[in-house]
């Protein structure tokens, strides 16, 4: 860890196939980063038990999430790749925090709301106790930065929120994180419902782009997008939401502006457009998928990735963990 570097924390939760959406609201972001700051980008393993997992998959879908991370382009020698649960001090921390935060803002938690509803059968205490445990993973490591979509901002703010209450009480302790969203991919919405979030969750596989669909699934499923029945390609997410989100889509995916998609296909057709933004996106997830069907068979690799990074994570960690239980009063013996 460079100490004249700032810290970039993020973590994807391998509760599914991760989507366009994962992909355009926070990973594509993760490999810029990996020069200018000390990044840990975590498998949060920890958060998936929220809603009910099958174990051998959940194990599957950690490998893959590790896989597509270095297929991404993140570097194993520059970021620290790892598994939350190999690390102790999350849920150490977590606890402490928990002591920290209230019912009432975790009950304000849009996320909590909206999975109680639809997880109804098992509103446990992980659930609402969810975003404690994520102020723990940014916290932890003194994070400056935390890239992410903007479904997870309300969760960041409570984690300052609790930083700066646990710094008001014991003085300098807790860095408090910026949140870094990407402008035009901060939602990415679904493919057939465009007024709700694409998500790896959701039942009809048409709604979403699995970073690993093949190019003619891509296509096909771009193809059946919803659109509405105008034909202008301009931007106008309340009226336009369908064909918003397909230019937010182009335009992250080619790094370039919404008005520059919509000089493009100004007096294209509908049909058309939908086929560009599946022929771009899967010729840039094709390298990608490449490189990750290589590193998905390696598994001693991936092993050998989460075990060294686990170390290091875990001694920056116990930095913070040691100041922490210093600060609140207990005899530290760690
Ligand atoms: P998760 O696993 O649901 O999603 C991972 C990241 O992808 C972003 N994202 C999206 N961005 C744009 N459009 C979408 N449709 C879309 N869907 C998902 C999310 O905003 C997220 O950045 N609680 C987190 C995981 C987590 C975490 C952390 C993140 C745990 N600890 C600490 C940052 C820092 C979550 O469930 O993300």
């Amino acid at each position: 860890m460079d100490p004249d570097k700032k810290t970039i924390f993020s973590g994807i939760q391998p509760s599914g196939s991760i989507t366009l959406g994962n992909y355009l609201g926070a990973l594509k972001n993760f490999g810029k980063l990996q020069d200018k700051y000390n990044c840990y980008y975590c498998v949060v393993d920890m958060h998936t038990l929220t809603v009910r997992q099958d174990p051998q998959a959940l194990r599957e879908r950690s490998y893959q999430l590790l896989a597509l991370y270095l297929a991404c382009g993140l570097d194993p020698d520059k970021n620290v790749l790892f598994m939350q649960s190999h690390v102790s001090g999350h849920a150490e921390l977590s606890w402490i925090l928990g002591c920290y935060t209230y019912i009432g803002e975790l009950s304000r938690m849009t996320q909590f709301k909206d999975k109680s509803q639809r997880h109804a059968d098992n509103v446990n205490g992980g659930l609402f106790t969810y975003p404690v445990l994520m102020a723990a993973d940014i916290l932890l490591y003194k994070t400056h930065l935390v890239p992410i979509g903007v479904d997870q901002k309300q969760h960041l703010e409570l984690a300052r929120n609790i930083a700066e209450r646990f710094n008001n009480i014991y003085g300098e302790t807790f860095v408090v994180p910026e949140p870094f969203i990407p402008q035009n991919s901060a939602k990415i919405m679904s493919l057939q419902e465009p007024e709700k979030k694409m998500s790896k969750s959701d039942t009809n596989t048409n709604n979403f782009i699995l970073l690993t669909d093949p190019e003619d699934v891509i296509i096909k499923k771009f193809k059946k997008a919803v659109t509405d029945s105008g034909c202008e390609i301009v931007y106008d997410e309340e009226n336009k939401p369908g064909i918003s989100n397909l230019i937010n889509i182009y335009a992250s995916i080619n790094d370039i502006s919404r008005d520059d998609v919509m000089k493009e296909f100004e007096g294209s057709r509908y049909g058309d457009f939908k086929i560009a933004v599946g022929t771009s996106v899967a010729s840039a997830l094709a390298p990608i998928q490449k490189k990750y069907f290589e590193y998905i068979e390696d598994k001693g690799y991936l092993n050998s990735i989460f075990n060294k990074n686990a170390e290091i994570a875990r001694e920056n960690a116990n930095k913070t963990l040691k100041e922490v239980y210093e600060k609140v009063g207990f005899i530290v013996n760690r």
